[in-house]
């Protein structure tokens, strides 16, 4: 592996314990002003410096993140279709090589959806961005979309997984599901595992345990953090799991210690300043 590649993807999947800590706050590309992530800037400051990487678009990227830091971005390419359109697996690539190098981001990512309408645009395009992010050593992550239609059973996501491997994707992010050790063996690269919606605390450490145990190199979670009621809590709990080999227990105690101490750093809970150009300041 060249080493750009190689280097790029260490930042993202730690090298001393091949795990990795991303969290998602790209939601808004087709869901706009997701619950609790409205303000994308005050979610993103408190949390930055608990995950390993952090997966946004680049309008994020450019208002909501401080420049000087050192968290890599993983940079999402793709989308094109909203919650109120008529189909959301009509993607295409909306960002280019050269803006995601302008961007310094260590990745970029973008959705597949097997088995939808739009199945053969979305595979082509993921065909054609690893043709081109390899020209620069730039890793492709691709995101195994799921939606009404489509399964979250082992057997789809084994498929939705291998199908992006063999395009040539360099890392796959997709769902838990019953029998993921199925998924993880028949997909030839890292699997990282998507949060998916918000569910207890406890649940949400157990699904990061769980996919960990079955062979996941780690978490690519949004919703099961910043809409928690203390995100550095659960953020750092399922840290413990990923980066420190705790079990449930031992995360869920910490989560519960951490909440219990939690009185300035939620951003869910405290009414700061707005950082919205759109309003004004009082
Ligand atoms: C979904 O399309 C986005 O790519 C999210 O990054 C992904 O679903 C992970 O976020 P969550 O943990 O909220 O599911």
């Amino acid at each position: 592996m060249e080493w750009g590649l190689q280097n790029r993807l260490s930042r993202i999947i730690k090298p001393n314990n091949n795990r990795a800590l991303m969290l998602a706050v790209d939601h808004g590309y087709f869901l706009g002003p997701t619950e609790k992530l409205e303000n994308p800037k005050k979610v993103i400051a408190p949390l930055l410096r608990h995950c390993d990487s952090l997966m946004l678009t680049r309008g994020v990227q450019r208002t909501s993140v401080d420049p000087k830091s050192e968290t890599p971005m993983v940079l999402r390419v793709s989308g094109g279709s909203s919650i109120i359109g008529d189909d959301l697996s009509q993607e295409d690539i909306t960002v280019s090589l050269e803006e995601a190098l302008r961007l310094n981001a260590s990745a970029v990512a973008m959705s597949i959806f097997v088995g939808s309408k739009y199945e053969y645009q979305t595979i082509v395009n993921l065909g054609k961005l690893v043709n081109e992010a390899e020209k620069y050593g730039m890793p492709v992550l691709a995101v195994t979309a799921v939606g009404k239609e489509l399964g979250k059973d082992a057997r789809y996501l084994s498929l939705a997984c291998r199908v992006a491997a063999e395009q040539g994707a360099h890392i796959v992010k997709t769902y838990y599901c019953d029998n993921f050790e199925k998924v993880v063996e028949s997909c030839p690269v890292p699997i990282i595992v998507a949060g998916g919606k918000k569910i207890p605390e406890r649940d949400a450490l157990q699904l990061t345990y769980n996919a960990i145990k079955a062979g996941a190199v780690g978490l690519d979670m949004g919703r099961n953090i910043w809409q928690s009621e203390h995100p550095v809590a659960m953020i750092k709990a399922a840290r413990s799991i990923i980066h420190g080999n705790s079990n449930v227990e031992q995360a869920y105690s910490l989560y519960k210690k951490l909440s219990a101490n939690d009185k300035s750093n939620n951003p869910n809970q405290k009414k700061n300043k707005s950082n919205n150009p759109n309003q004004k300041k009082k």
